[in-house]
């Protein structure tokens, strides 16, 4: 587990943008598993400044979202679907037949899920995960006892999920209460992993993540078993943790080194 501990969130985003356009430059085919919430959303803006500016292109690349919400449709501006196109598929170059996301208005949730798992089977596998983490420490919506084999499936929101992301819906929306999300078991299995969080309040999270034992209450902490992940945080998301100069002077060492 590479941990890297940047000074702002901007440091953040650039980094990531950075480490996916490296992952889509070197290989045109890329197959991106791609994530939402507010964590994401400032590294999407840097990577639809860098297609912009610098011709990034997205063309053959294939996405595959972490999660959905069950209980809208799509086309409702609340979906993870409407989400991504907003955020970034509509201002980049992906067609948007590339672009996968479990569909949470299907009426047989256990086949669709199935399904989702056979397609990223199809593509390969998927080659860079981005995840952000949730105040309760889950990856997609993979709720604290969640399996860590764990593949796509229905899951029933937590509570602090559900007061975490009241904050995107007005009081009178109906807020979803489950998800279709892929399961630890599907995202260790990406080849390389990226995870970002910043802020005081992921502080807990990471410190589980990052330090903790591993454990079904933490899921995020599973990341500690797959051979390739990056976890790069700002320092108020760093603030818990104990080897944090051990962390930053390894980054300065791969830095120096390449
Ligand atoms: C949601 C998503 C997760 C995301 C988490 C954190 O619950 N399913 O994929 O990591 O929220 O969101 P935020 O980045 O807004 O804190």
């Amino acid at each position: 587990m590479k941990v890297v501990i940047l000074k702002t969130e901007d440091e953040v985003a650039q980094y990531s943008a950075d480490f996916i356009s490296h992952s889509v430059t070197t290989n045109k085919n890329a197959v991106l598993g791609l994530a939402t919430g507010s964590s994401p959303i400032a590294c999407y803006q840097k990577l639809i400044q860098a297609h912009q500016r610098a011709q990034l292109s997205f063309k053959h690349c294939t996405t595959f979202n972490l999660d959905e919400y069950i209980g809208i449709c799509p086309d409702n501006d609340q979906s993870y679907r409407q989400f991504m196109n907003e955020q970034l598929y509509k201002h980049i170059d992906i067609p948007l037949l590339n672009t996968h996301i479990p569909n949470g208005s299907s009426s047989d949730l256990e086949h669709e899920a199935k399904c989702y798992e056979d397609k990223i089977k199809a593509f390969g596998g998927i080659d860079l995960q981005l995840l952000g983490i949730g105040r309760n420490c889950h990856i997609g919506f993979n709720e604290p006892g969640s399996s860590l084999s764990s593949r796509t499936r229905v899951k029933s929101l937590s509570n602090d999920t559900i007061l975490a992301n009241s904050r995107f819906f007005k009081p009178e929306e109906f807020q979803p209460s489950s998800a279709l999300t892929m399961g630890i078991g599907t995202i260790l299995e990406a080849k390389k992993i990226l995870l970002i969080a910043t802020g005081e309040q992921k502080a807990l999270a990471i410190k589980h993540c990052v330090e903790g034992p591993i454990s079904a209450f933490f899921p995020a902490s599973a990341l500690q078993q797959h051979a390739d992940s990056t976890i790069v945080i700002d320092e108020a998301a760093a603030q818990l943790l104990s080897s944090r100069d051990y962390y930053m002077l390894e980054e300065d060492r791969r830095k120096q080194a390449s």
